[in-house]
C-alpha cells in the first residue's frame, strides 16, 4: 500500500483549480492507500491573514474537503498545525537546505514580484515546509496541480540528500501524481495564466448560481475564428480546457465543430459552460452547508485526524533523530 499526502492552504475558500489539480485525485486513491490530507495553515501565515479570519477560514475548507468526498473513515484529514512534529522536521531539514536553491526556485521568484512589501523569510522556506508536510510522512505519491512541480522536485531533493547526508533509506523520493496523466493546470477565465486565489480570476465551489453564470459570461474571449480550422486563441483554449472537466464529450465536440466552422457564437459557448458548472457544483454546495451546520461532526474528524497523523508524525521524527544522533541521556 502507498502513502499519499497532499493539503490545500487555509486562505480563502476552494476554487475548481483546488478542486481538479488536488481533491478530486486524492479522493480517487484514498480507499486503496494509506492516505493524509490536510489543511496548510502555517502555510497561510506567509499573506498575514488577520487573526479572526484565521479559523473560519480552516473551518470552511475542512467543510469543503468533506463536501468534495475526502472520507475521514479512510483518509487522515488533519490541520497542520494540530501536529507540531511538522515544525520539528522543517526545523531540520531547513538545516540542509541551501538559501541560493531556494532563491532560485520560480514560485519564490513570482512572490517577490507579486508581494514585494512581504518577502518574509517564510516565503523563502515555504518549499522546506512542504516538503516536510510530505516526508512527514513517508508519502510517495503526492496529488498536485502543476503549479506543484517545483515544490516537488525541492522536497525529492531534500530527501535525498537527507538519505546521502545521514547513509539511511529514510525517506521515499515522492512524486508529484496524476494518474499517469499531466498534471493539471486549470486556468482562469482572464485570459491567460492558472486559476488561483491571489489572481481573482477564480470561481469558487461556494459561488452560487448567479455568481457563477456572472463569472463565466464576463469571461475573456477574443474576436472570433476568420478562417476554417483556425488555431485557437489562449483565452478560447482555456474556456475549453474547463468544459473538459464539466461537460460531456458531445457538447464539447459540438462547440469545436462549431469554431471549426466559424459558426460559434462565444456566448452560447459560456452559457453552456455556466450551465455544466452549475449543474456540477450543486450537490458540493449543498454538502457544504449541511456539514458549516454540523459543528461536533467538524470537530470529531479534525481531533481524530490530528491523533492519527501525530502518530504517523511522531514516529518519523523519532526516526529522524535517531539518524541526526540526538540521544537521550
Ligand atoms: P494551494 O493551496 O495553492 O493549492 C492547493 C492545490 O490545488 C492545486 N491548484 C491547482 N491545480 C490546477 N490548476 C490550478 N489553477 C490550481 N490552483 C491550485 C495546487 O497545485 C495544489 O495541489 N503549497 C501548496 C499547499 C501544500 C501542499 C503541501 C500540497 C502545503 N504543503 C504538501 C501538497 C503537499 C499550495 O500552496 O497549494
Amino acid at each position: 500500500m502507498e502513502i499519499v499526502v497532499s493539503g490545500i492552504r487555509s486562505t480563502g475558500n476552494l476554487h475548481l483549480g483546488n478542486y481538479f489539480g488536488a481533491l478530486r485525485n486524492f479522493t480517487r486513491m484514498q480507499h486503496k492507500n494509506k492516505c493524509f490530507f490536510f489543511i496548510a495553515d502555517y502555510h497561510s501565515l506567509t499573506t498575514h491573514p488577520i487573526p479572526a479570519d484565521l479559523h473560519g477560514n480552516v473551518r470552511h475548507v475542512l467543510a469543503e474537503y468533506l463536501a468534495c468526498g475526502i472520507d475521514p473513515g479512510a483518509a487522515t484529514i488533519y490541520l497542520q498545525s494540530d501536529v507540531p512534529e511538522v515544525t520539528e522536521l522543517y526545523l531540520l531539514l531547513n538545516m540542509i537546505s541551501y538559501t541560493g536553491e531556494l532563491e532560485r526556485t520560480t514560485t519564490f521568484k513570482d512572490k517577490v514580484r507579486n508581494q514585494p512589501d512581504n518577502v518574509n523569510a517564510g516565503l523563502l522556506t515555504y518549499p522546506v515546509l512542504m516538503a516536510a508536510d510530505i516526508l512527514i510522512h513517508k508519502a510517495d505519491k503526492v496529488p498536485v496541480g502543476k503549479d506543484q512541480q517545483p515544490h516537488l522536485e525541492i522536497t525529492r531533493k531534500l530527501a535525498r540528500r537527507f538519505n546521502n547526508m545521514y547513509k539511511s533509506e529514510c525517506f521515499p523520493e515522492p512524486e508529484a501524481y496524476n494518474f499517469g496523466e499531466k498534471l493539471v493546470k486549470i486556468p482562469g477565465l482572464d485570459g491567460s495564466g492558472k486559476m488561483g486565489k491571489s489572481e481573482g480570476n477564480a470561481i469558487y465551489l461556494a459561488d452560487d448560481e448567479k455568481t457563477v453564470r456572472k463569472k463565466v459570461m464576463r469571461a475573456v474571449t477574443d474576436s472570433g475564428p476568420t478562417g476554417p480550422g483556425q488555431e485557437m486563441t489562449e483565452p478560447i483554449r482555456n474556456l475549453f480546457t474547463i468544459m473538459h472537466f464539466v461537460s460531456g464529450p458531445d457538447t464539447i465536440q459540438h462547440f469545436k465543430d462549431r469554431y471549426n466552422d466559424c459558426t460559434i457564437r462565444y456566448g452560447d459557448l459560456k452559457k453552456q459552460l455556466a450551465d455544466d458548472l452549475v449543474i456540477f457544483m450543486k450537490p458540493i454546495q449543498g454538502r457544504i452547508n449541511d456539514i458549516l451546520a454540523n459543528e461536533d461532526y467538524l470537530a470529531r474528524v479534525a481531533s481524530e485526524g490530528a491523533e492519527r497523523a501525530r502518530e504517523s508524525a511522531s514516529a518519523t521524527v523519532r526516526e529522524v533523530r535517531e539518524l541526526i544522533g540526538f540521544k537521550p541521556f
